[in-house]
């Protein structure tokens, strides 16, 4: 470091770049600085009605009532986070195996945060783990693990010309995995290609990674916004409970709509309730590093949700109409474009189209359409409003089927 002080610098920060904006941010940015009143936003992952609003859940807005009027401090509650909201979510995730001394939870910062601590773990317990990722896969999953000190290995995932899932070339590539290496799975609704293995896929998953000694990282960020709150865990809840040890990371921002609110949970399985405890307790050790409490209100809001028959039945009940509406926008858009059948059968509230990164940007350029330059559109995004101006304007760049 050269004490630079004739320039006003002590030469920590004066040599930086330019650094490269995280792609799905500054889409938002473009979005929000564009004057068009007829834009279509696709971009970020967040649900919208059909008027295009992102709207606070009823149940939500109930259980902030209630929250209001009867908490009386805002003192710390644990780098665990709140014991009662993971013990309330842990039916929600894992069903009957809710009841599995070999599973241990902790509250945390959204998925992300939840992704970030199974990253710690890993990495504490095994440097050299090589973390298998299916591509296309989330962007910010590589970054993540990356930034723990992990190795990332990307395999072939999904064929986005025929938009079926790559299953043989997949199953190939991961042949190559070694015992101890982390294979991240998406528990449903992938992000970003909507496509789902079927379930004698996950079975074959499930075998190789019992067979090579492969820890599943189930990242669960979409649950109930694809078939059902049971139907869209129950790969996860049946890879879990084949395994003797992996990591599920849950993110309550999209199915409670709680975005801003940064909650989420993450658990691991031991092959011993002591084993899965202890693990547990080193991710705690870890989250004092990174923010030593996560917030509170979210896992608040939830509680109080998860722990009233009135508002569960509510919030189950609102997301039920949030998932008809994705499932109705997914049939609609592809009627409205032949080529693209697939899309009524593929799950959650992403697809990834067959579109250039040219054609995106012309899209965007032209008719104030916004998606991710890969070609990935929220379905969310649509409504009867813009579905037709969305399927005259995108036809002319796909590949005629
Ligand atoms: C998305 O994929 O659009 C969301 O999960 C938002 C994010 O953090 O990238």
């Amino acid at each position: 470091m050269s004490l630079d002080m004739a320039h006003g610098s002590f030469g920590l920060m004066a040599g930086l770049d330019d650094q490269p904006l995280d792609p799905m941010l500054s889409l938002l940015a473009l979005l929000r600085n564009d004057p068009r009143t007829e834009k279509i936003d696709l971009g970020i992952g967040v649900y919208r009605d059909a008027l295009g609003r992102t709207p606070v859940m009823r149940a939500v807005k109930a259980a902030e009532q209630t929250l209001v009027d009867g908490q009386v401090s805002k003192s710390y509650v644990a780098a665990e986070g709140d014991a009662r909201f993971v013990s309330l979510l842990a039916p929600v995730v894992f069903g009957p195996l809710a009841s599995d001394d070999c599973l241990s939870g902790l509250q945390t910062p959204g998925g992300t945060g939840a992704l970030r601590l199974a990253a710690a773990l890993i990495h504490r317990l095994n440097p050299t783990a090589r973390v298998w990722l299916g591509t296309p896969t989330w962007p910010n999953h590589a970054t993540l693990m990356q930034a723990a000190g992990l190795q990332v290995v990307e395999h072939p995932f999904f064929d986005t010309a025929t938009q079926t899932i790559a299953f043989d070339a997949m199953m190939g590539a991961l042949s190559g995995m070694r015992a101890g290496d982390v294979l991240l799975l998406h528990g449903c609704c992938h992000n970003p290609t909507g496509a789902e293995l079927s379930a004698e896929q996950w079975q074959a998953v499930g075998d190789l990674v019992l067979r090579k000694g492969v820890v599943p990282l189930i990242d669960l960020a979409y649950q109930g916004l694809g078939h059902g709150l049971d139907e869209d865990a129950a790969q996860a809840r049946a890879l879990v409970a084949r395994v003797p040890e992996a990591i599920v990371a849950v993110s309550c921002s999209k199915n409670f709509g709680l975005y801003r609110d940064r909650i989420g949970a993450l658990w691991v399985k031991g092959p011993t309730p002591q084993a899965a405890r202890r693990a547990r307790d080193l991710v705690t050790l870890s989250a004092r590093t990174l923010w030593s409490m996560p917030p509170d209100h979210g896992a608040a809001v939830v509680g109080a949700i998860l722990s009233s028959d009135t508002l569960a039945a509510d919030w189950r009940a609102e997301l039920a109409d949030m998932r008809s509406r994705i499932t109705a926008m997914r049939r609609a858009l592809s009627a409205a474009v032949p080529s693209l059948p697939e899309i009524a059968d593929q799950t959650g509230m992403f697809a990834l189209l067959p579109l250039t990164r040219d054609a995106v940007l012309r899209l965007r350029a032209d008719h104030g359409i916004y998606m991710v330059e890969s070609g990935r559109i929220n379905i969310a995004g649509l409504h009867d409003g813009n579905l037709d101006a969305f399927a005259a304007a995108i036809s002319p760049y796909l590949p005629q089927g």
